[in-house]
């Protein structure tokens, strides 16, 4: 079974390799930035997506009224510039010297979000779960992670795919937290997190 935190960490070292080779790019290497940065969308969005719709809603119940929260809310607002910049360097023109500042601008956010998720939310996320509620995460991850990428690899789907991108980018934050709150009373989470009212 695997682990939430593991998976996600898997990501992040994926992630940040795309994003290094990259950042190593030159204005002659045309083709190359757009595959990676095609290849950087695919990974950024099916990871986003997992832990916007399993891991952080887990973590948020989790954490609820107290000081760990915000580590939650900081991260959504994180996913958000994140969401505004992947499709600016899309846009851009590869020959550019725009294009080489993005990708450098991205690179450092993700590296700074990531270890920001690594030190602090999935240090706090050992305490707050036990091993076993973190395989549990980490099921419904995989399963969900699957279902992302027969979504990416199915050309009839990529339209639809495209149409969900556009709209996530102009989801508010607030919508984005008040829909992790809306997935925390879900019945595959809250049958792994014990969400008590009273707290
Ligand atoms: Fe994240
Ligand atoms: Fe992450």
């Amino acid at each position: 079974m695997p682990n939430a935190i593991t998976m996600l960490k898997a990501d992040h070292t994926t992630l940040k390799r795309i994003l290094r080779e990259l950042d190593a790019t030159t204005e002659r290497a045309t083709k190359q930035r757009q595959s990676l940065a095609a290849e950087f969308e695919r990974e950024i969005k099916m990871h986003a997506q997992i832990e916007e719709e399993v891991f952080y809603p887990a973590f948020k119940a989790a954490t609820r009224g107290t000081e760990a929260e915000d580590m939650f809310y900081e991260a959504a607002e994180e996913h958000h510039i994140v969401d505004m910049v992947v499709p600016a360097l899309k846009a851009a023109n590869p020959k550019s010297h725009e294009f080489g500042a993005k990708a450098k601008v991205l690179k450092e956010l993700v590296e700074h979000h990531v270890k920001e998720e690594e030190t602090e939310m999935f240090a706090h996320a050992r305490k707050v779960f036990s091993d076993e509620q973190l395989r549990e995460l980490g099921e419904l991850m995989q399963a969900r992670k699957d279902s992302l990428i027969e979504m990416w690899d199915n050309p009839m789907l990529r339209p639809v795919k495209k149409l969900q991108s556009v709209a996530h980018k102009f989801l508010p934050t607030k919508v984005k937290t008040a829909k992790a709150a809306a997935i925390a009373k879900s019945p595959a989470i809250s049958k792994i997190v014990d969400q008590d009212e009273a707290r």
